[in-house]
């Protein structure tokens, strides 16, 4: 309620980007100081053990976490977990320092409760966010390494194990990320063949590395069902850990007024608008892979129903980006008091007995084997 006020009187009123910069510095400053960070994690840290998750070889406190592209850089993952969030996915990092697109390249879309950016991976590259990765402690906030293509790199295979071989000993789990509607040419490596030269590549890059984080794909909601089908298969034959489905939408229809003044003709949608398509595409491709792969699924989850609804229809984790900024800094701890609540409310012991329990009989059936 004070969130949505000071939202609507004041932050509204600034470019999305600042606000978010000047917000993000002014929480990591303030969580400098270990009794405001103590007060806090004791205030907002997921604790009941219901939420608790085990997947990917990881034990996360709560099944919700922040997704990539709010902590582009690893400069305040500590800060963001202390909120509540069972894990934050990091980047995206490229393996160069690139300023990305030119501002304004965040819009929001209050009315549709989305936002649209165009950011085109602005970062201080691998070499950076390996350093203060390397910083942290082994027993605190689960990180996701997220990686993309540098804009100027010729060699994209090259360019992605550049930044595998700089960020993989820092990652809990590490995503190629081949989703993002913002560098041109980076949507094009969904293909199947490209998709398994970049994974081998990434394979043979991670078979030297001092230790091998699971590897997840972060796929697009706007890929043909049949292309999704044929990632899902690729993903069981290549052995992935995992998919993160979905990342933003170019899909302008997906608005309930597409043709609105304030509608950005170029970026990505994400919020309320891309909730449908990122819940199909996390229904497809559990189905195609009869459990066999850890969903993450993201993509206008705006309430604990609409996170329970993920997690009972495949996916063992959920984030979100734009719920939280429209949500505020209580958002992630009312998600996951939501999430405990219909675990019990179910009367199961965690949140995990209900991953897949709202797919088909046939399907759960499949799974279970
Ligand atoms: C401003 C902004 C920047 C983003 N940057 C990235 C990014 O760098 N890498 C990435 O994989 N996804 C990025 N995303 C996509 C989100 O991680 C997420 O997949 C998408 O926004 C859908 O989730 P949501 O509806 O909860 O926002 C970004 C989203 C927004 C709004």
């Amino acid at each position: 309620m004070i969130y949505r006020l000071l939202y609507t009187l004041l932050l509204s009123r600034f470019d999305a980007e600042r606000v978010h910069r000047l917000t993000a510095r002014g929480l990591i400053v303030v969580m400098r100081l270990s009794p405001v960070r103590r007060l806090l994690r004791a205030l907002l840290a997921p604790r009941d053990p219901s939420l608790r998750v085990h997947a990917l070889g990881l034990d996360f406190p709560s099944p919700l976490g922040l997704a990539a592209g709010f902590d582009k850089d690893a400069a305040g993952f500590d800060a963001y977990a202390a909120l509540g969030f069972g894990c934050v996915e990091v980047g995206t990092i490229t393996a160069q320092a690139q300023p990305g697109n030119a501002s304004k390249r965040i819009f929001r879309l209050t009315r549709e409760r989305a936002l649209v950016n165009r950011m085109g991976f602005p970062n201080a590259g691998a070499v950076a966010a390996a350093s203060r990765l390397s910083a942290r402690t082994p027993d605190g906030t689960i990180v996701g390494v997220n990686v993309g293509k540098t804009r100027l790199a010729t060699d994209a295979y090259a360019d992605y194990r550049e930044s595998v071989r700089r960020l993989a000993p820092h990652a809990d789990y590490l995503v190629l990320n081949v989703s993002s509607p913002n560098t041109p040419g980076l949507r094009d490596m969904q293909t199947v063949d490209r998709l398994a030269e970049l994974i081998a590549a990434v394979r043979a890059e991670l078979a030297q590395a001092p230790r091998r984080p699971p590897l997840l794909v972060k796929i697009a909601p706007d890929l043909s069902d049949d292309d999704v089908d044929a990632i899902a298969d690729l993903a069981l034959r290549e052995r992935l850990d995992g998919l993160i489905a979905t990342n933003t939408t170019i899909d302008r229809g997906a608005l309930c007024d597409p043709a609105a003044p304030d509608v950005p003709a170029e970026g990505g949608i994400s919020g309320a608008p891309l909730r449908e398509r990122a819940l199909a595409v996390l229904r497809r491709v559990h189905a195609r892979t009869h459990g066999q792969l850890t969903l993450i699924s993201v993509g206008g989850i705006e309430t604990a129903d609409d996170a329970w609804e993920r997690i009972r229809a495949g996916a063992s984790l959920v984030q979100a980006y734009t719920g939280f900024v429209y949500g505020g800094p209580l958002w992630p701890g009312r998600i996951n008091r939501g999430i405990a609540r219909r675990v019990h409310e179910a009367g199961l012991c965690g949140v995990g007995e209900a991953v897949g329990t709202g797919a088909p009989v046939e399907q759960r059936a499949r799974s279970a084997h």
